[in-house]
């Protein structure tokens, strides 16, 4: 066993000097699917509060909420009519300071999640401009464009939505006269801001300062990296492919400065934490001296199992990443993907009816084998939880829940299914609400004010396998490998460099951080480790292995004696 020249990456600082979200691990929650404390089969704010504990006993540092601001829902809340309030559903403004005082006193970290590329088509400025002219100030903070074409008939552009379908859409006077096309990068309720006009800029200046001074203590930004558009707003030579003149356009991150300038002026660690689908060497430049905190690194998530893919894009990663100030944002799920489960668990892929390449490679549907996707679900994540920087958790996964593949059409709300003409099927699945107690009846604890109350998509009888009562009470299940796995990433040296180690095998990949070795084996013979990696310090396998050799589908972490 040899090990390569060191290929040392980031270097964590000290843990007690470094600020709070440099290695912290942060859980995602999707408000409307996590606890319903009012029996309307909706998810909210003091449902988060009451169910707190969970939470905090899986040993992460804080929680990030997706947006719960007033919103006719279109897109999950992601069409924000309001960016100032908190939606009544989700139990307003009162609600979400509970919250944020409890998660404070359990010594948890919020994160609110800003959507700054655009709003929904009922938030006041968009209807004003609907209701204004062509060429006034209030059009002027949207992208409305005259249609191409004798009569203005053609959309402006061939852009299309990242939803299916094209981006514009036009409007209708009210006497019927068709009207100008504005621009929506998502469903044509979301209309995009127009960054180039400083109101708009200024208007999110003030929505961060109300925010922080709300005492959040930072912001996941929605696709960061899209809210700036060319001017020229050019033809795309393939419409179906990415958008260069949409996606990173230089000018973003100038808002970044700003906003950066904006949060260090509270100087108390706020965090600024970037939605970024981009390769590692451009999603390094959003992490640079002045601008991000934190970037989310998506390319780790697209990844098969595989070794080969893992160590590639574990080392762009890191590599791109090595110049930044900030840190990556490791993660395995979110609302947006299918569960890890599913993916690593797939064995009989159906054929795909899509060409979206995000969709095929996080989306793919088909028959899973749900124990090999729960292991290498496992064995991914104790990876993650070696590496440096930040990692993020959807809730649900630390139960080891499979993506909810059956739910019937007609119970789909993703706009991704209707603008995508049915076939692409979308995100629903893994916002189904949680399994909270295994009882056959109901909705699984998920609504502690109506147990019968049907959740808002509904719930598969499986989910009893994986209920949160079941698991806290199974020193065996995925919860209890959470707790030890968070538990363990402790007892990393935040300050030791991470190298890679030469296994001389392509089927395994290890690293080494300080005194710890972390392996996993993707396939092949079991991995017989050498004695200088030390004692086993935590498996994927679960507590009870008792032998060090690493099968497959397994990650297992070493240190050696002494320290
Ligand atoms: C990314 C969010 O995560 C996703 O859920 C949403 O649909 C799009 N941005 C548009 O806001």
């Amino acid at each position: 066993m040899t090990r390569m020249t060191s290929t040392t990456s980031l270097t964590a600082q000290n843990a007690t000097s470094a600020p709070w979200w440099r290695d912290s691990v942060i859980y995602q929650l999707y408000v409307r699917s996590f606890t319903d404390s009012d029996g309307d089969g909706v998810g909210d704010l003091d449902g988060i509060t009451a169910r707190l504990d969970h939470i905090a006993a899986l040993g992460v540092d804080g929680l990030w909420l997706n947006p719960c601001y007033p919103s006719p829902n279109r897109d999950g809340g992601y069409d924000v009519a309001d960016y100032t309030d908190i939606d009544a559903r989700y139990g307003g403004l009162a609600a979400f300071e509970r919250l944020r005082d409890a998660a404070h006193a359990h010594g948890l970290k919020v994160l609110m999640d800003l959507v700054p590329n655009h709003c929904s088509a009922d938030h006041a400025w968009f209807r004003q401009a609907v209701a204004a002219d062509p060429g006034s100030a209030e059009r002027a903070r949207f992208i409305f464009r005259d249609g191409r074409g004798p009569d203005g008939s053609e959309p402006p552009n061939n852009w299309q939505s990242t939803f299916g379908g094209p981006a514009w859409t036009r409007l209708t006077a009210p006497d019927g006269t068709p009207e100008q096309w504005y621009l929506h990068s998502f469903d044509t309720s979301q209309p995009d801001f127009d960054w180039s006009d400083p109101e708009v800029g200024d208007m999110f200046e003030d929505v961060l300062r109300l925010w922080f001074d709300r005492g959040i203590d930072g912001f996941r930004i929605d696709v960061a990296y899209a809210m700036v558009k060319h001017p020229d707003l050019p033809d795309l030579d393939d419409p179906d492919g990415d958008n260069p003149y949409s996606w990173n356009q230089p000018g973003v991150h100038e808002i970044f400065r700003r906003w950066r300038r904006v949060a260090d002026s509270y100087g108390r660690d706020l965090t600024l934490l970037g939605e970024v689908w981009l390769p590692a060497a451009e999603a390094a430049d959003y992490i640079r001296p002045g601008e991000l905190n934190q970037v989310f690194y998506f390319d780790l998530l697209q990844q098969p199992f595989d070794a080969a893919a893992f160590r590639r894009s574990i080392g762009e990663a890191l590599d791109g990443l090595k110049q930044a100030e900030g840190v990556p944002a490791w993660t395995l799920n979110s609302h947006d993907v299918h569960r890890a489960v599913t993916r690593y668990g797939l064995t009989v892929p159906e054929p795909p009816r899509t060409t979206d390449i995000n969709a095929l490679r996080t989306r793919a549907r088909g028959a899973v084998n749900t124990a090999l996707g729960i292991a290498r679900a496992k064995a991914a994540l104790l990876l993650l939880l070696a590496l440096p920087g930040s990692v993020y958790l959807y809730q649900g996964e630390e139960l080891g829940l499979p993506e909810v593949q059956e739910l019937p059409d007609e119970a789909r709300q993703d706009p991704i299914w209707e603008r995508s003409g049915h076939t692409e099927h979308g995100r629903d699945g893994s916002r189904v609400p949680l399994p909270w107690t295994a009882a056959a009846e109901g909705n699984f604890g998920f609504s502690t004010a109506r147990p019968t109350a049907p959740a808002w998509l509904p719930q598969p009888a499986w989910f009893a396998d994986f209920a949160i009562d079941a698991e806290a009470a199974d020193p065996a299940s995925v919860l209890a490998f959470y707790r030890q796995a968070l538990s363990a990433r402790r007892g990393l040296d935040r300050d030791a460099p991470t190298e890679w180690l030469d296994l001389r095998r392509d089927d395994a990949i290890a690293l080494r951080r300080g005194d710890h070795v972390c392996v996993t084996v993707f396939d092949g013979p079991p991995l017989e480790p050498p004695a200088d990696w030390g004692r086993l310090v935590i498996s994927s396998e679960g507590a009870a292995v008792e032998t060090s050799v690493v099968a497959a589908n397994t990650t297992v972490w070493f240190q050696r004696s002494g320290s």
